[in-house]
């Protein structure tokens, strides 16, 4: 599914504060470190809770193995700058007939900056770029409101209802399926700043009409 490009290991992603690049085996510890918290593996459908010794390193291996296939783009998120800390982790894999699911978790000391999205709207675009999906999807806890805005935030639309595996729950959850068309987000992507003369949008989003100076 994925194209040559990205089924090289020095293929990486970069986005004002991040590198997405390929997990590494040295990436092992702060994975098993991060995603073995509760509050994080609860929220995802593929990590288990407790994290079992020696998952990160099968987890890193299996990440690699796919990413060379290109049967899926899985990446950690890393801090730009020296030391490169890993934050957590993104990736897409195929999800029926011409589409991709993508997924994403942080570390909980990295929540609430805005990382999540910047990530995944790199994913996004790279992937829209980079392959010919129609569509991406997204399955979200219904307890999840902060990962729902993410997707909000990226263009998705809420889609209804789907069962999603939840292994660190014990078994399966209700989760919302959510969508972002290719024909979306090449509207969203070429609709920049207001089109109106005079109107500014606020920090909080806002429209605000700027004053009139009088000549
Ligand atoms: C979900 C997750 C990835 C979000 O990461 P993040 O970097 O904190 O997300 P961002 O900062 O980019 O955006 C979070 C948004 O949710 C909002 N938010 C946070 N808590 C919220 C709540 N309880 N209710 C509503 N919105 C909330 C934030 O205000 C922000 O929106 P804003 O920019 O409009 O203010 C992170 O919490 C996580 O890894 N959780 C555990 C694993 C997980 O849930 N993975 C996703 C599986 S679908």
């Amino acid at each position: 599914m994925f194209p040559e490009l990205t089924r090289d290991d020095v293929y990486r992603l970069e986005t004002a504060r991040l590198w997405l690049r390929w997990p590494r085996i040295s990436d092992a510890r702060a994975i098993q470190t991060l995603a073995g918290e509760k509050a994080v593996a609860g929220m995802t459908s593929h990590i288990p809770h407790p994290y079992p010794v020696g998952e990160a390193e099968r987890f890193v291996l299996s990440a690699r193995e796919q990413n060379a296939e290109g049967l899926a783009l899985r990446l950690v998120i890393t801090q730009k700058g020296a030391g490169g800390e890993v934050l957590g982790m993104i990736g897409m894999q195929p999800d029926g007939a011409g589409s991709a699911q993508i997924g994403y978790w942080l570390g909980k000391p990295h929540w609430g900056r805005g990382v999540a999205t910047e990530a995944a709207q790199a994913v996004i675009d790279a992937a829209f770029t980079w392959t010919e999906i129609s569509a991406i999807t997204a399955g979200v806890f219904l307890a999840n409101p902060s990962s729902r805005r993410v997707l909000e935030k990226s263009g998705f639309q809420n889609h209804g209802l789907m069962l999603c595996k939840a292994p660190a729950r014990g078994g399966s959850v209700h989760a919302d399926r959510y969508l972002l068309s290719r024909r979306n987000w090449a509207s969203l992507k070429g609709w920049r700043a207001p089109i109106v003369e005079g109107l500014r949008i606020d920090a909080r989003g806002t429209p605000q009409m700027e004053q009139c100076v009088a000549a």
